[in-house]
């Protein structure tokens, strides 16, 4: 059955686990996402990008969360917005059904430069507004996803791509945490720290001088009952790496975040855990796979049974990491 977010991560927060809230934006993902929900006994989170919205249209998604509601009646299911970047992308994901969004209000109104934190504030106490009156749950931003090793902006989401960002921007500031979520009254705060999205977050394994984990452990002594949300945290397996490049794929060395450091996040307030990469990276493996080992295959179920199989076993994997297993 659906379930808010709030609802969600209260649970969580009092039993002490995370949901991995994973990208969706097709039935392949959904399907696996469900499998490995349905194996463990985990409650979920699906979470659609503006990129997945424009690809699958907020129509097939709507009812592609009611059918798997459907199918797995007794696995809680939240559907998250995940990065909304304006007022009207919320309403319209709360008209979809959606039971969760975030504004992200970290990027200010253009999308890509650093906001100002009153404009962050005021846009996502709208959001709060809206959303609340609708009984949905608001996730908000502060601080600005990106390397601390680079200084760059999340690249993927065209975040400050171009212009180097300091230190204290890349880095919530705990005090600033404490007063937005008085402030906003959201119910989940992402949070910086060193990570960004895709598959090119550190180039070596990170400590923690690129993976700022005690930003969250002060952010956590500010805020014990917030529920934290960390953005960009896929582990990035090596094996997938190595799976897609032995079948022709060219993706480069590169480090994600370890398990180990998100379960120290579980350890200090952090609730909601996003996963895109890694799911995209299973597909992929799998994909490439099929193709080159059965070059006369044509039939597309050839190819993406298997690619629903890995992301069904990342998908365990991130449960069973969390703590989610057996939570439903
Ligand atoms: O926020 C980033 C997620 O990985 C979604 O990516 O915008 O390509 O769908 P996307
Ligand atoms: P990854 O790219 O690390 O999977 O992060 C996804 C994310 O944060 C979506 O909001
Ligand atoms: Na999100
Ligand atoms: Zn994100």
């Amino acid at each position: 059955s659906r379930i808010t977010l709030r609802q969600l991560l209260d649970h969580a927060a009092t039993n002490g686990y995370a949901v991995p809230a994973f990208n969706m934006s097709n039935m392949e993902q959904g399907l696996a996402i469900m499998a490995a929900a349905d194996k463990v006994g985990a409650p979920v989170i699906l979470q659609a990008s503006r990129g997945a919205r424009v690809y699958a249209n907020d129509t097939v998604l709507a009812k592609l969360i009611d059918a798997l509601v459907e199918i797995y009646p007794h696995i809680p299911v939240c559907m998250h917005l995940d990065h909304g970047s304006t007022l009207a992308s919320c309403v319209t994901a709360v008209q979809h059904g959606f039971t969760s969004v975030m504004m992200d209000g970290s990027l200010g109104a253009d999308g890509t430069t650093p906001a100002d934190y009153e404009y962050n504030v005021s846009i996502t106490r709208q959001v709060v507004q809206m959303a609340h009156a609708a009984g949905v749950s608001v996730e908000g931003e502060l601080g600005i996803l990106g390397s601390l090793e680079t200084g760059m902006g999340d690249q993927e989401d065209g975040h400050g791509a171009t212009e180097k960002l300091s230190h204290d921007q890349l880095l919530t500031d705990p005090d600033e945490a404490a007063r937005f979520v008085a402030e906003t009254g959201v119910d989940a705060l992402a949070v910086a720290m060193g990570t960004s999205h895709g598959a090119y977050k550190f180039t070596r394994k990170p400590d923690g001088e690129v993976l700022a984990m005690d930003v969250i452990e002060a952010i956590h002594k500010k805020l014990p009952d917030t529920h934290l949300v960390m953005h960009g945290s896929s582990s990035v397996p090596e094996f997938l790496r190595e799976q897609i490049n032995e079948f022709g794929g060219d993706i480069k060395p590169t480090w994600g975040v370890p398990l180990e450091e998100i379960q120290r996040g579980i350890r200090n307030g952090v609730r909601k855990v996003n996963i895109d990469t890694d799911l995209r990276l299973a597909a992929t493996a799998a994909i490439r796979k099929t193709l080159v080992t059965a070059p006369d295959e044509f039939d597309p179920r050839k190819y993406l049974k298997p690619a629903m199989d890995m992301m069904r076993d990342q998908s365990i994997l991130k449960f069973e990491a969390f703590g989610t297993s057996g939570q439903a």
